[in-house]
Formats: C-alpha cells, structure tokens, sequence
C-alpha cells in the first residue's frame, strides 16, 4: 500500500514536471516562430525595396546614392528612410517626422500609409492595389516592417547633430568660406537637386523646380534687399518662405513648396554641403 502512494506520488509529480516544463517553453516557441516569421517578412521587405524604392530613397535607404533601374547614377528624389527623425524618437512611437506631419497614430502606420497611398502633391507614389497601385497588403506590409527595421540602438543612440544655421548668408559664409564648386556639382545630384532642377548647365531639363542656370541674375531680384546668395540660402533652408515664379510645368505651386523642406536637417551633419552648393549655383 505505501510503496503504491509512493510511485503514484512520484507518478504524479514527474507528469507535472514535465507538463510544467512544455508550458514554460510554449511562449519560447511561440517567440521563435514569431521571429522567423518577422525575419522571412523583413527579408522579403528587402527585396521589394531594392526593386521598387531604392531608385528614389537611395541604398540603404540613406537618401544619398540611387541608380536607375539600368544602374547609372540619378539624383534621390525620396527622403531619407534609414533615418533617425524617421525611426527613432522621445518614445519609440512618436519621432520629429510624425510630430512634423501631425500624424496621431502609431509610427508603422504613418509609414504604412505613406506607402500605400503615397503621397499627394509629390513624386511618392501610391503602392497600396486598394488606391489603384500594383502592391497587394502583404506587400505593404513587408517593405514596411523592412523600413521599420533600419531603427537600430546604433542609429538612434548616435549624437543629434544641431547646426545654428545663422540667419543670413553672409554670416553662414564667414563661417564657411571655401566653397568647392566641383564638389557642389556632384551634392547637386546626390541631394537629389537635380532630379527636380536639372542641371544648369542644360544637359538635363528641369522637371519640376525652376530651371537654376541663371539664378545667380535671377536670385538678385526675387526679395527686394536679398542677395542672390541670400536668396539661395533661404530656398534650400526654407522652401516655403518664398515661392518661385516660374516652375517647368506653369506657375510654381506652394506654400506648401514642392521642394523638400528637410535640407535644413539633412544639410546640419554637414553645413560645408551647402557652401559647396553655393559656389557651384552661383559660380563663386
Ligand atoms: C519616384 C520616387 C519614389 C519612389 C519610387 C518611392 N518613393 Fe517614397 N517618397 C518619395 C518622395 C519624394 C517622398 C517625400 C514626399 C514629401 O515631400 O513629403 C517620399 C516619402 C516616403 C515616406 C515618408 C517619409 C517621411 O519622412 O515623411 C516613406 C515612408 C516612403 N516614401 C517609403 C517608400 C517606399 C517603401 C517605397 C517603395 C515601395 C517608396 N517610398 C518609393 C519618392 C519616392
Ligand atoms: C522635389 C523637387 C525639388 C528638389 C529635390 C529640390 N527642389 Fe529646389 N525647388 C523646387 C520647386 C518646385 C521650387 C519652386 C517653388 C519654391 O520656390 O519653393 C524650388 C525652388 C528652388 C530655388 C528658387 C528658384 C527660383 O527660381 O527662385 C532654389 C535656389 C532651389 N530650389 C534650390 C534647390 C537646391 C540647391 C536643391 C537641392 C539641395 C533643391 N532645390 C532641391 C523643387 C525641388
């Protein structure tokens, strides 16, 4: 009788021990698959990117070096993605793009709806099939689960980087003086100036902005007391408190401008880019 309490004792606890043991690792395994499933979607994210976005936000999502489709080097039309104002933020759904755009919601579906509906009024297209794109949900979502995950410890921890753009030109070129002409040229195309502006010196029509290969004339007679350095200094820093005359297709629309307003953040990591601009635009 003792000996029969004891096995059915030691019976009963070896069953809820084992028991026991499955569902500590039931949330392990639900963790993997869910990870495996996350890393299949992001992976094939990857690939939509490459395919579909990188022609206009660049490798790696920098927004700095884009290729047509036949791999020769064209201007970036998009923002930056891979991006900390994009990604990163006081708390990890809110960040400066969402505050900038007053979106309410989530940070993946301020994405996710940029992406599927583009956006109105600029060169992002709509990808979603439900507003007439050639993307179906599942889609959408990878590539944006992909851009969800460039945030990284190492993208937001890095220093914000804040430039004092001083107020006008004459005091921000005191400061940097030594424009490279040469080297304006080439940031012309990789901020993606030229995918909007052409090239001044005729070679590619502009498309959307004003044809730049006589602002330096031009410049002068926009804002009464204005330089034309003043006045380019405030186009690329401050699209909306000017809006040009003339653009390719009729009068130039805006405020809102059609130009990005974000040089003035994407240009702070690096204020010479803009003195090197400068002296490429105004030939100085
Ligand atoms: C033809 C060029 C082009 C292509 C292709 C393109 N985009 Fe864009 N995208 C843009 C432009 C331009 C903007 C900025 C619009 C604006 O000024 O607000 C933008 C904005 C965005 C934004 C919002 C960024 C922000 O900070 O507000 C996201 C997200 C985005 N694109 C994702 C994608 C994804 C994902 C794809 C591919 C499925 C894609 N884009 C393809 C041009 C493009
Ligand atoms: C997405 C298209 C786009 C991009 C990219 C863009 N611009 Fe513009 N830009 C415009 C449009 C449209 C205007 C006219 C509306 C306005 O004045 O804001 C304009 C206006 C300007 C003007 C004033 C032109 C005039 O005739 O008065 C200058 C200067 C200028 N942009 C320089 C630049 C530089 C430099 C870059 C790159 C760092 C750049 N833009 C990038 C579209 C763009």
């Amino acid at each position: 009788m003792q000996v029969k309490v004891v096995i059915g004792t030691i019976a009963f606890m070896l069953t809820m021990m084992i028991m026991g043991f499955a569902a500590l690792r039931e949330p392990a395994r639900l963790q993997e698959f869910t990870h495996a499933y996350q890393g299949r979607s992001i992976e094939s994210g990857a690939k939509i990117f490459k395919n579909n976005c990188s022609t206009c936000h660049g490798v790696d999502g920098k927004a700095e070096l884009c290729y047509d489709t036949a791999g020769e080097q064209i201007g970036c039309r998009g923002l930056p993605l891979n991006y900390a104002p994009l990604l990163c933020g006081d708390s990890a759904d809110r960040t400066q793009r969402m505050n900038a755009m007053n979106w309410a919601g989530t940070k993946d579906a301020f994405i996710q709806s940029v992406v599927a509906a583009g956006r109105a009024g600029t060169a992002m297209p709509t990808w979603s099939a439900q507003f007439g794109g050639p993307m179906r949900d599942d889609e959408i979502a990878n590539v944006v689960a992909f851009v969800m995950n460039w945030e990284s410890e190492e993208l937001c921890s890095a220093p914000v980087i804040t430039f004092d753009w001083p107020a006008t030109a004459e005091a921000f070129l005191a400061e940097f003086p030594d424009g490279d002409a040469a080297n304006g040229e080439g940031l012309f195309v990789t901020y993606g100036c030229s995918g909007c502006h052409g090239v001044p010196d005729g070679s590619v029509a502009a498309a959307v902005g004003p044809d730049l290969s006589n602002i330096t004339v031009d410049g002068a007679t926009r804002v009464e007391g204005y330089t034309a350095e003043m006045y380019v200094y405030e186009s690329v820093l401050h699209p909306n408190a000017v809006i040009a005359p003339n653009c390719p297709t009729g009068p130039c629309l805006g405020p809102p401008s059609a130009m990005p307003a974000n040089f003035i953040e994407r240009m702070a990591t690096n204020p010479q880019d803009l003195a090197d601009i400068m002296a490429y635009l105004l030939g100085k």
